[in-house]
């Protein structure tokens, strides 16, 4: 049954004003740091470890810098795809080691007993998403020749359905239809994994669960808890998402104390 960890929006470089002055993005690199740190001192062993979107806060290549040394700092390698917060190239120069360019980001993992497809739903220069025309075709390709016996999932930063978080919900991911239309061909998908929303929740796309992952720089309220939208102050959180036989989906989540 593999086991896939999964957490979101570290967004490395993002620089919080707090009482002391300017943080110079300290913290959100430490709260990135005390992930891997959890993911480190597990005493088992998981399957995957994967980060849906906005790595970098700015897209800099020093932030690119800080994420290749933080992800690269565990024992399990780090998937990751590309958030709103990225810059294609120099997310390929930096985290990749890569030639830079700006075509979208897809990366086909084929590990034992698992398929991972991370794919790119960024627009450069805008904050909502959309699976373009060539990450379409990449998935429908790329599922066409994946074994059908493996189950697969596909990552991507934008959730593609409204999760009642006004703030992310009016920069998700646009034109949908089309995606679900490849993912129903595909029936070793098993599930949906996206980032974006900075809060843990459970839905469904294209009758799959689709699993939105914690944000660790900071968490998104929903309307009904008040406040300003965004708490910083929340510790952060990651999910463990296992996949049984059946090729369901059972999702735990973890918050991570210093
Ligand atoms: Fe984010
Ligand atoms: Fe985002």
């Amino acid at each position: 049954m593999p086991v896939i960890a999964h957490f979101s929006d570290i967004h490395l470089g993002q620089v919080r004003p707090g009482p002391d002055g300017p943080d110079g993005g300290a913290r959100a690199e430490a709260r990135a740091a005390r992930v891997m740190a959890y993911l480190e001192a597990l005493p088992g062993r998981i399957d995957a470890v994967l980060v849906t979107g906005d790595i970098a806060d700015h897209g800099a290549p020093e932030e690119y810098a800080a994420a290749a040394r933080v992800l690269a700092s565990g024992r399990w390698e780090v998937l990751t795809c590309p958030g709103n917060h990225d810059v294609r190239e120099a997310y390929r120069a930096g985290l990749l080691g890569e030639e830079p360019s700006a075509g979208p980001v897809n990366r086909l993992h084929e590990l034992p007993g698992l398929t991972v497809l991370a794919a790119d739903s960024s627009i450069p220069g805008r904050d909502e998403g959309r699976i373009d025309e060539e990450t379409l075709a990449w998935l429908d390709t790329t599922l066409s020749r994946a074994r059908r016996d493996v189950p697969a999932v596909v990552a991507f930063h934008h959730p593609p359905v409204v999760l009642h978080a006004p703030y992310v919900d009016e920069i998700r991911l646009l034109d949908e239809q089309r995606l679900a239309a490849v993912l129903r061909c595909h029936p070793q998908v098993a599930a949906v994994l996206c980032g974006h929303a900075h809060t843990p929740a459970a839905t469904a796309f294209a009758g799959l669960p689709l699993a939105v992952a914690p944000g660790v720089v900071s968490t998104v309220t929903l309307p009904f808890e008040g406040g300003e939208g965004i708490v910083f102050d929340h510790p952060p959180m990651l999910a463990f998402h296992i996949l049984d036989e059946q090729r369901r989906l059972t999702t735990h989540h973890r918050i991570v104390l210093p």
